[in-house]
């Protein structure tokens, strides 16, 4: 069989209407998703979005029950051994083999990968330095703790060096120090120039880790973008925190009359400000206290945080 060779621009990921069904139920429905070579791309929805369906698709595990995917220009049905090349798997749950030694364990993946003998005992090495347990060399897998044998898996599927990694959930069920470890071992590989995708059903999780991401909803893109494009998308309206050194009831009163006003709250003797339109900013609040004269504590946008962002752009399609 001869295809075509692939495109050399061709983007790291690349479905075209991805549809996966079980039985009567749809997992997937034409996802549409883009991921560019060198991102480090969020992956994000509750469980049961299709997170996982989507990575094992992409693996080569599952096939797609209509549409298309591709890897780096390669179909993952029609060039499916060309693909698992290309990628490194790391599934949610990953057997562990306790009794092994981790670098019996990483050179039996070597083989697999059918690395020649003589060169698997450097490549074993750089994998476990990468991950930061060169140390544990001679350790036995079950004496590992959590968070290092998530960093065991990462090194074997980077034992063949592959252009993209497909992590499902990689820091579920790890403590927050063992987190940021494996946060920055992603950023390191990014850096080292890999397409890494890496799904999290929490989005704060990936918020200052991922450049782009996608959030999925019952098998549905909903949202694909800069991490920062999401809030922009979830907020219609801005709102200010404002503190003032006096009476809270008095600072509403006035703030309440203004046209650039849609609401105020006072929440713990702070005033949360809501505005009417999408465009304005807070000037005119300080302006009007201190024109009453007023002394001003604190006036700063409200945040909203990624969870609250989720809850807002996921509504429509959960409900
Ligand atoms: N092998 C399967 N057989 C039947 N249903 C499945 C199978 N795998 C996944 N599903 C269903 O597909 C939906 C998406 O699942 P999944 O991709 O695992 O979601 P996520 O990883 O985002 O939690 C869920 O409703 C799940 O129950
Ligand atoms: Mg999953």
């Amino acid at each position: 069989m001869s295809h075509a060779p692939a495109d050399p621009a061709a983007p790291a990921v690349q479905t075209h209407d991805l549809t996966r069904t079980f039985g009567a139920m749809e997992a997937l429905t034409s996802l549409n998703l883009t991921v560019n070579r060198g991102d480090l791309f969020g992956f994000i929805g509750s469980n049961g979005a299709g997170k996982t369906t989507t990575l094992r698709i992409l693996a080569t595990f599952l096939t797609p029950s209509g549409g298309r995917a591709e890897i780096l220009g390669h179909d993952v049905v029609r060039d499916a051994d060309r693909v698992r090349h290309l990628i490194g798997y790391m599934p949610d749950f990953f057997g562990v083999y306790k009794d092994m030694e981790v670098t019996e364990y990483l050179d039996f993946f070597g083989a697999c990968y059918k690395i020649p003998a003589a060169q698997r005992e450097k490549t074993v090495g750089d994998v476990l330095e990468l991950v930061g347990l060169s140390e544990k060399k001679g350790s036995l897998i079950g004496a590992l703790s959590r968070g290092m044998q998530q960093r065991l898996g990462l090194a074997r599927v980077l034992i063949h060096d592959p252009a993209l990694l497909l992590l499902d959930e990689p820091a579920s069920g790890l403590d927050p120090r063992a987190r940021i470890e494996m946060m920055a071992i992603l950023q390191e590989l990014q850096r080292m120039g890999k397409t890494i995708i890496i799904s999290s059903h929490i989005l704060s999780e990936l918020q200052s880790l991922c450049n782009r991401c996608a959030i999925i909803e019952r098998g549905r893109l909903i949202y694909s973008g800069p991490i920062k494009g999401v809030k922009a998308a979830a907020s219609d309206a801005r709102a200010f925190w404002v503190r003032v050194d006096g009476s809270s009831e008095a600072a509403r009163e006035l703030l309440v009359q203004r046209p650039e006003t849609a609401g105020v709250e006072i929440v713990d003797g702070r005033l949360k400000v809501t505005l009417s339109g999408a465009e304005g900013d807070g000037g005119y609040i300080a302006d009007t206290l201190v024109r009453a004269g007023t002394r001003l504590l604190e006036l700063r946008e409200d945040e909203i945080g990624l969870e609250e962002v989720f809850l807002r752009v996921t509504k429509g399609e959960t409900q």
